[in-house]
């Protein structure tokens, strides 16, 4: 007899990101990325890159403040909602590819002003897999490996800024996060992070449950696991300047500025 496929196996990690998304992006987050863009003095005009799209929050927005967008991520099935929206919404002022952080070829595009890896993405560049389990042997190498691409996709002056989780006190090895419940598209989603930090191995593991009445959308991810001190040092190795900006207490990430 052929079996009931359960929800998370007939979605993609694409549509369950997406759902989950949609609960913690708020309009807040939007004030704080233009004030970091005000911060940093990067023109309405300018041209930026969006690594980490995803399904398309933070480009979406950097379109809205008048930036030209670049966009891009390795996950098809992103790109694919992402695009969607982009047709459904008509906006025309973001362009999206695929493309591998490890393989990044700056060719591909012309140097731009700013280059933006946010929402925590950046610790996940080998492991944006379901079941994909990482050792730690990679954890620098492959970090340096990434912001030497990145660094060759700005202009001179260009900045790369990256998103860097807050949540990483190193004393802590689980940290759970409850999100406030939310109606989308009709359905009350709650949502709660399960956050595993081992930092013996230098390794975080990411449990995002959502549940409905009926629905229970869920994923787990690993990534390699840093404190803020170490990723700057590794930043320096790279980038001549490196600055933490903090914008907003509230909001989950911090901002390291390279460049
Ligand atoms: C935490 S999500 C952030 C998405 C988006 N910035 C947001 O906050 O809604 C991380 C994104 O990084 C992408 N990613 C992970 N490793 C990558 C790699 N090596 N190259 C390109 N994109 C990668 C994933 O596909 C995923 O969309």
């Amino acid at each position: 007899m052929k079996q009931k496929l359960s929800i998370n196996q007939r979605l993609s990690i694409a549509d369950r990101w997406d759902i989950a998304a949609k609960v913690w992006h708020t309009d807040k987050e939007i004030e704080i990325i233009k004030t970091l863009m005000e911060h940093l003095q990067i023109s309405q005009q300018s041209v930026i890159s969006d690594v980490a799209c995803g399904t398309g929050f933070h480009s979406i927005n950097l379109s809205n403040l008048g930036h030209n967008v670049i966009a891009s991520d390795i996950d098809e099935n992103n790109l694919k909602i992402f695009s969607k929206r982009l047709y459904e919404d008509d906006i025309k002022n973001i362009t999206v590819f695929k493309m591998d952080w490890l393989k990044m070829q700056s060719t591909l595009f012309t140097k731009v002003d700013a280059l933006m890896c946010l929402g925590s993405s950046i610790t996940y560049f080998e492991s944006w897999k379901e079941g994909k389990h990482i050792d730690s042997k990679n954890r620098i190498v492959g970090l340096k490996n990434v912001l030497h691409n990145f660094k060759n996709a700005v202009k001179v002056n260009g900045k790369v800024i990256i998103g860097f989780s807050r949540h990483y006190p190193e004393n802590k090895n689980l940290e759970i996060v409850n999100f406030e419940p939310i109606v989308i598209e009709g359905e009350l989603l709650e949502m709660k992070w399960f956050l595993e930090l081992d930092w013996k191995n230098f390794q975080k593991k990411w449990t995002c449950d959502v549940r409905s009445e009926h629905n229970n959308y869920t994923f787990d991810l690993e990534s390699h696991l840093y404190t803020l001190d170490e990723f700057k040092s590794i930043c320096l190795t790279v980038f001549d300047n490196v600055e933490v900006l903090d914008i907003n207490a509230n909001y989950y990430d911090l901002f390291v500025v390279c460049s």
